[in-house]
């Protein structure tokens, strides 16, 4: 059943409190809840109370009491995922037993246990597989809890906010009751209760309060917590000095667990992460984790206050807290290295994973007017492009009146459940800055594709620019309203100079674009500008502006924009990449553009530019960013066209490669700080450069980097290079797979790397061999991060899902069916490549299609992927 966001409707109770305890056992836990309960006046003002319903999933009701009287089962109704029972006063108390199996769990939603330990993921609906509750964010309560456990299995038991008790009782049990004084939903609960060492540090806030940080782990990683604690102290000092936000607790603790639906989770004062994303040793994990577990831990921190404080009134804001977090952490990891890269990477994570998804079935806007299952929705549209939306209003009111109006949305909405208007109306009351057409970002899907054409006049020296916006249409959206969109804008002279946009001499210039079709004049021209478009990466849009190859190529050498430098080097590999893949069915043999290899080659051994631009520009456009810009995707034809263009550059300048490879070749002490990264990526980037050549000293090359490297970064990414090389070793290929297995088997974190490598490689990867790894001995099915290795990886191999008949589709859908009944979660997940069948050629196409059928045919989906599903035939 479909949920809308146009039926919300406030609840008719309220739970002022709410006390906990778990008395966990080996085959079951026991939960009890007492609920102060209090009508909601505003919603309900006639006499006769409502009955109270409750949200409750797979739990065992053992006894409901209410004001002390036990209510019989003939006093309540129990239906699917909901209890009901009589209300008599305005004011009550409940106390609801249930019992649960969380070692059966394995949604991994609710109360579960992950190697021995038992935690929560509450988030969005998983609490009402714990207890019968209000399970929505709008009903905040202060929640105490006492966790009872045996002491010998369990000696760490944690739940949200300060321990305020703790004891032991008979039979070698424990007791520690945790008391968090911030009103929250339910979401934001966790529990945890293992054996856990952890490492403390403390921060002193901007007021001078103490607070303990602590980082639990299992005891084999303890050696792996200094990075997440050094990222979290600096988290927490950045959002003081940008936002002015202070930690409110005496403590802030931090959970790796290894069986873990997503990235890592918010809860107030107890973030719970998956072990991949928090960590790290120069040993086990690349610059790319290092980095990643930079941005989560203060992700999930900022989410404290654009989360916890200020929470979302109802699933259709999840943007709210997620699309600004999202910013504020990239704004942080922006701040803490290279700017320009973090803008890159982030665009072009944006469109081409974003931008897929928008053109596709499950279009939607960043908040979602409907749904049937909200897990479904945690998706690229409402964190990343959620995040644009907040940069464009970043943008359009400039850093002063941003703060301005971050601070009344934190003051005037703190301690409770807010809307996305609510933030838009801040950042406007703060401002003063008109909003109202701008909130079109907020309920239309789709990507707009704004369309520029120019025109030069010699004899005045006028240039116009004529800028027109549309958006196709998307799932229940025909026709769109024109958006709002600040396009960055600078004018190249013959030169590469800049030139002065107006008559205060800004040489760069934000254009509001409000129209369907705009003019704008630009005076004093000496000769025809060349226009610099989106700068920055201004507005989630397609710019289409018909730039010759030799404009592309002069941008890439003096535009001082970074990120339209890259643009400018991606589009001419997708110019030169496309056009081999329009000629592939013709036999002859076709030549790679030769603008392109030039430009290359100025780019290898241009000495000014920034390592870890270089590095971003010297990388092609990924097959994935190709097929979201075809209009037919042709997956032979992209692969093989990639690898001939890739192929033609390595030797072209393989002496320039090879130079700039040795050069970075030094060894030193591990660093994961900015500089030390951009050298080793430019330098891994290189290596895959030489391992597109057919000889055999590449290959030595490789297999010395990989035996020699003292890191994860270099061991991996010659691992990579060695098995996909084009002067193939079929055995160093085993004999390094096997040398990676044996160091690293008992690492879980690393040996996902090892499965996705050989799931994701266009010469490994089979489907027979993803069969074969599926029963080895490393692979956990039950393990979350397995399984998006190893599916994942297959799924995004384009050279070998696309091009078995059919087979991988098959096996994907056999996957899915299975996962189903075990996860739900990530059975939805890892099927998300099979809905964008309408884009591929005919046979592909029907072969995917029929592959969906055959899921849709099953009985008793789950909802995650019955949505899917069916929103995608
Ligand atoms: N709020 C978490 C984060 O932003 C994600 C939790 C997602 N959980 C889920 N079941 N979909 O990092
Ligand atoms: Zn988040």
């Amino acid at each position: 059943s479909t949920i809308y966001l146009k039926d919300y409707q406030a609840p008719d109770y309220w739970i002022d409190t709410t006390h906990l305890t778990f008395d966990l056992h080996e085959d079951h836990t026991l939960v009890t809840a007492v609920l102060q309960m209090r009508l909601n006046e505003a919603v309900n003002c006639g006499e006769a109370l409502p009955a109270l319903t409750l949200h409750g999933e797979d739990l065992d009701l053992v006894s409901l009491h209410r004001d002390g009287e036990e209510l019989e089962n003939d006093r309540y109704q129990l239906v699917k995922g909901s209890l009901t029972l009589p209300v008599e006063q305005p004011r009550f108390q409940l106390q609801i037993v249930t019992r649960i199996r969380p070692q059966e769990n394995t949604s991994l939603e609710g109360l579960y246990k992950s190697n021995g330990m038992f935690c929560t993921q509450c988030e969005a609906e998983g609490f009402r597989k714990i207890t019968y509750y209000l399970d929505r964010p709008d009903v905040m309560s202060v929640f105490t809890t006492k966790v009872i456990a045996s002491q010998a299995r369990y000696p760490v038991l944690l739940a949200n906010g300060n321990a305020i008790d703790r004891g032991e009782l008979d039979n070698d049990r424990h007791y520690v009751t945790w008391e968090d004084p911030f009103k929250k939903p339910s979401y934001l609960f966790a529990l945890v209760a293992g054996d856990l060492e952890y490492v403390e540090d403390h921060f002193t806030t901007m007021n001078g309060r103490e607070v303990t940080l602590r980082l639990f782990t299992e005891s084999h990683n303890i050696h792996k917590c200094d990075h997440a604690m050094i990222s979290l102290k600096k988290s927490m000092k950045w959002d003081e000095d940008v936002y002015g936000r202070e930690y409110d607790l005496d403590i802030f603790m931090i959970v790796a667990v290894d069986h873990f639906n997503m990235g890592a989770m918010e809860n107030k004062g107890l973030n719970i992460f998956n072990s991949s994303c928090v960590l790290a040793s120069p040993e086990t994990a690349t610059d790319a984790t290092y980095q990643k577990i930079e941005a989560i831990v203060a992700h999930e921190y900022f989410h404290n206050w654009s989360g916890n404080r200020v929470t979302c009134r109802d699933w259709f804001q999840l943007s709210l807290k997620e699309g600004f977090t999202v910013f504020r952490d990239a704004e942080f990891s922006a701040d803490m290295n290279s700017r320009g890269v973090k803008r890159i990477q982030d665009a072009s994570v944006l469109r081409t994973a974003q931008f897929a998804e928008d053109a596709g079935p499950m279009a939607h806007p960043i908040r979602p007017e409907s749904f049937i299952e909200i897990s479904n929705f945690y998706t690229l549209t409402v964190y990343e492009k959620g995040c644009e939306v907040v940069r464009m209003i970043h943008t359009l009111l400039g850093a002063d009146k941003f703060r301005k109006g971050t601070d009344l949305y934190f003051d005037r909405h703190d301690g409770e459940a807010a809307t996305c208007e609510d933030f838009v109306k801040a950042m406007e009351d703060a401002s003063g800055v008109d909003l109202t057409q701008f909130r079109n970002w907020y309920s239309q899907s789709g990507t707009p594709v704004v369309t520029v054409t120019d025109r030069y006049e010699a004899e005045t020296g006028d240039y116009h620019l004529t800028i027109a916006q549309s958006c196709p249409a998307t799932p229940g959206q025909e026709h769109k309203k024109p958006f709002h969109i600040p396009l960055g804008l600078a004018l190249l002279d013959e030169q590469g100079q800049l030139l002065p946009l107006n008559a205060e001499g800004d040489k760069e210039q934000v254009l509001s674009i409000k129209q369907s079709e705009e003019t704008f004049v630009f005076k004093g021209c000496k000769s025809k500008p060349l226009p610099s478009l989106l700068r920055n990466f201004s507005a989630p849009v397609r710019v289409r502006y018909d730039y010759s190859k030799d404009d592309l190529v002069f941008l890439m050498k003096h535009d001082t924009d970074s990120f339209n430098r890259w643009d400018a080097c991606q589009r001419l590999g997708v110019m030169a990449i496309e056009q081999l893949v329009e000629r592939f069915d013709e036999q002859a043999e076709q030549a790679v553009d030769s603008q392109l290899l030039d430009a290359f080659g100025v780019l290898i051994a241009d000495p000014k530019l920034e390592h870890a631009v270089k590095a971003e520009m010297l990388c092609l456009p990924t097959e994935a960013s190709l097929a979201e810009q075809a209009e037919v995707i042709k997956p032979l034809a992209i692969v093989a066209a990639r690898k001939k263009v890739k192929q033609a550059i390595a030797e072209t300048h393989s002496a320039a490669l090879l130079a700039l490879y040795n050069q970075l070749s030094h060894e030193r002490d591990y660093c994961p700080e900015a500089a030390d990264i951009a050298e080793r990526t430019l330098k891994n980037v290189c290596l895959g450069y030489l391992a597109a050549l057919d000889d055999a000293e590449s290959l030595q090359r490789m297999a010395a980097q990989y035996n020699g490297a003292s890191n994860m970064t270099d061991r991996r990414a010659a691992l990579g290079c060695i098995v996909d090389a084009r002067h193939r070793d079929e055995h160093l290929v085993e004999q390094v797979l096997t040398d990676f297995y044996d160091r690293y088997k008992d690492d879980a974190n690393v040996m996902d790397g090892w499965f996705a490598v050989q799931s994701g490689s266009a010469e490994l990867g089979t489907v027979e061999k993803v069969q074969a790894l599926m029963q080895h001995d490393s692979f956990d099915p039950t393990s979350p991060n397995k399984l998006r290795s190893l599916i994942g990886g297959f799924t995004g191999n384009m050279a070998r899902f696309h091009t078995t008949g059919g087979a991988g589709y098959e096996f994907l859908a056999d996957r899915v069916i299975e996962l189903d009944k075990q996860n739900p979660q990530v059975a939805s997940r890892v099927m998300m490549p099979l809905t964008r069948w309408k884009k591929f050629e005919p046979v592909a196409s029907g072969l995917m299609k029929k592959a969906l059928q055959r899921i849709k045919a099953v009985h008793d989906l789950s909802t995650d992927v019955y949505e899917v599903v069916n929103k995608s035939l």
